[in-house]
């Protein structure tokens, strides 16, 4: 691995191997989110706690003032939408020279295994893998899945297994039961996303169970944003994923915080 690639990968994954991946990119299929119709007023009390954000360039460069310090993964993929008729066949949305003009640290792409247009978007995604490895960015493989796919660790380590082979450097996937036969398949770091928001505590014990069970940190979303409080999320989540905090001493940060 060659220095510049090697530096990206340490602005993503911090010195103790652990990272908080703050994902905000949703509005690129599903509009302005709940949480993010405003994207910087959501996102700056939020950048003092994470490692990096996820985002498109259009979010980035509209709505991120260039002078914060703090990591970017592009999202890269993209060109569908939640209401058109093929959600699940994204393809490439940002050349590798926008990428580097925007400084970003990473890229991130979805690849839909099981779904009608699986191969367009592994194809695609080995066009990114070999972009990424040209110039020295690292690439964050997300196994995003459609409606009708069963998340279970089969299918998941099936999926994250595809994106390491292709050239991932990363890969971004969901928890589940049996989630260390997924790492234990996956010979890459592996982050979990968040998913739909779930009640704050199970969100805690989520990141935690994941954390146990081999992943390196977290790529979430909704589970902070969309929270009451989040910041004091994004805090307690910080706490489970670099300090080996337990689900309630985690939840125990979120109240206390929420209260200051
Ligand atoms: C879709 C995505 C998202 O847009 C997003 O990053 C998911 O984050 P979360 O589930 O935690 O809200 O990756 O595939």
């Amino acid at each position: 691995m060659d220095w510049g690639m090697k530096n990206r990968l340490s602005r993503i994954i911090k010195a103790d191997g652990k990272t908080v991946m703050l994902a905000v990119d949703h509005g690129y299929f599903l509009g302005p989110t709940t949480g993010l119709e405003k994207p910087w007023e959501t996102i700056e009390p939020l950048v003092p706690y994470a490692d990096c954000l996820m985002l498109t360039r259009g979010m980035l460069r509209s709505c991120v003032p260039p002078e914060v310090d703090i990591p970017i993964v592009l999202r890269v993929s993209g060109g569908t939408s939640i209401v058109g008729p093929e959600l699940l066949h994204e393809g490439i949305i940002a050349s590798i020279e926008d990428a580097i003009r925007l400084n970003v640290s990473g890229l991130a792409f979805s690849i839909l295994v099981g779904a009608d247009y699986e191969r367009d978007t592994l194809l695609a995604f080995s066009e990114i893998c070999d972009m990424g490895q040209e110039y020295g960015i690292p690439v964050l493989a997300v196994t995003a899945v459609g409606r009708e796919m069963v998340r279970d660790a089969k299918y998941l380590a099936l999926a994250s297994r595809i994106a390491a082979e292709i050239g991932a450097h990363m890969v971004k996937t969901y928890y589940c039961e049996d989630f260390r036969k997924v790492v234990e398949g996956c010979p890459v770091p592996i982050v979990i996303a968040g998913g739909k928001k779930i009640p704050e505590k199970d969100a805690l014990q989520m990141a935690y169970n994941a954390i146990q069970e081999g992943a390196i940190g977290v790529d979430m979303g909704r589970n902070i944003f969309q929270s009451s409080n989040p910041q004091a999320m994004i805090k307690a989540v910080r706490a489970v994923v670099h300090e080996n905090a337990t689900p309630d001493e985690a939840y125990e940060i979120f109240l206390k915080e929420g209260k200051e």
